[in-house]
């Protein structure tokens, strides 16, 4: 018989933008039984999903679940359920997750109109809110917290015009969501889509949703009954439908997470346990202490990257909370150093994407992984890794520098 080894699964400390260090009360609660889908104790958990999640969007929209899948799926699965063929969708896109949503809405037949401005940057809402009017789409759909950049769009003046314009408008907040600041109901914001794999503490695998009624008005108004051989209770499986996907049908979905619970898919039960428990701690920390604590960590380590004489890239203006991006000093292979992060220190950092691959470093402040720790060890390990690559850095400085903004708010609490 072939003997395989069981896997060797180092230790590590991960500061990505994602995924993360998973909580380990999240860990435990993935490691208890399995329940049927339809048992009651199982419903009452999904429920309790819905209402955290609903809290952890600041909405009082009547749907807010998780869809399967990592992130993209939550993305794909709004963007599939809204867009029929033709329909215009205003993309600005800011760095390489607008594109995501480009190449998504025109696989379901959008005819996209898309805005750029450089990477490092964000948009003047205005620029936004001209092309809305000039090209009056049915969605436009907009990152939050583009991590291949580190910035952060502010959202609510477009929300606003969108809701003024009839527009509806989708937000990709996988990186924001649970570490700083997203109002959807506040903001005006109709569809949003977040990632358990950042600041929710979970692995990888769903992303929960939510969106109002005027997203859930174009959704249902796909669904067509065919021949008239549908009733309203085999309406789910019979119907036909005009939305394409099955798996991302929002419609068959929300159904599903109805007290109907008619069955679409089977559901990833230990991930459902994973989110709620990921929720629940989030709701003990408190929403805006967990916001407090993304930005002073944050802080230090900026402060901390800094005192290095180091550069950060992008406009600090507009930098999200949750991600820190460096731009690699001139001379520097970017992967080398992080190859001698990750098999010297065991500490993981990315690397970025298109123009920006090679230039900088990405290194994320999220959920379970934004600790004290694991800010000094990442600015000590960096600092110790450029030394060997012969660069010329402030030694001693970083973590001084982010020890100091540690000590400042010790002091204010
Ligand atoms: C802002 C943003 N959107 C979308 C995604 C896609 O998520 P996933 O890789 O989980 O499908 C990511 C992943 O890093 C992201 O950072």
């Amino acid at each position: 018989m072939m003997k395989i080894n069981q896997p060797y699964i180092p230790m590590r400390t991960i500061m990505t933008p994602g995924p993360v260090e998973v909580d380990p009360r999240v860990l435990r609660a993935m490691g208890t039984p399995i329940l049927g889908q339809f048992d009651p104790a199982f419903t009452n958990i999904m429920n309790e999903v819905m209402e955290m999640l609903k809290q952890v969007f600041k909405t009082k929209n009547r749907w807010a679940f998780p869809v399967d899948g990592t992130s993209r799926a939550g993305i794909e699965a709004v963007l599939a359920s809204l867009i029929e063929k033709g329909d215009k969708v205003l993309i600005p896109i800011y760095g390489r997750f607008g594109h995501l949503l480009t190449e998504i809405s025109e696989r379901y037949g959008a005819e996209i109109h898309t805005l750029e401005c450089p990477w490092g940057e964000v948009f003047e809402p205005k620029m936004i809110i001209e092309e809305i009017k000039k090209i009056r789409p049915k969605i436009v759909a907009i990152v939050h917290g583009e991590t291949s950049t580190g910035c952060m769009q502010p959202l609510e003046e477009i929300g606003k015009a969108c809701r003024e314009l009839d527009t509806l408008l989708v937000v990709d907040a996988v990186a924001s969501l649970g570490g700083t600041n997203v109002d959807v109901d506040g903001w005006f914001l109709d569809a949003v889509i977040g990632g358990t794999q950042k600041c929710l503490s979970a692995p990888s695998g769903m992303a929960p949703i939510t969106y109002n009624e005027r997203v859930e008005k174009v959704i249902l108004s796909r669904k067509k009954v065919e021949r008239g051989i549908a009733t309203d209770k085999d309406l789910h499986t019979f119907a036909h439908r005009s939305i394409i996907s099955n798996y991302f049908d929002l419609s068959q979905l929300q159904d599903y997470w109805s007290e109907r619970r008619l069955n679409h898919h089977t559901e990833a039960t230990s991930m459902i346990y994973a989110l709620h428990e990921g929720l629940r701690l989030i709701l003990e920390e408190g929403l805006e202490e967990r916001f407090t604590r993304h930005k002073l960590h944050e802080q230090a380590l900026a402060n901390g990257i800094e005192a290095m004489g180091l550069k950060l890239f992008g406009n600090r203006q507009s930098k999200i909370p949750t991600v820190t991006c460096v731009t690699v000093p001139d001379g520097v292979d970017a992967d080398i150093v992080r190859q001698q992060l990750l098999q010297e220190f065991g500490i993981e950092i990315a690397g970025s994407f298109g123009p920006l691959q090679g230039k900088i470093w990405r290194i994320g402040t999220m959920g379970h992984s934004c600790r004290k720790e694991n800010v000094l060890f990442v600015l000590a390990g960096l600092e110790a890794v450029l030394i060997r690559q012969g660069v010329n850095v402030n030694r001693g400085e970083a973590v001084q520098a982010a020890l100091d903004v540690y000590s400042k708010y010790a002091m204010t609490v």
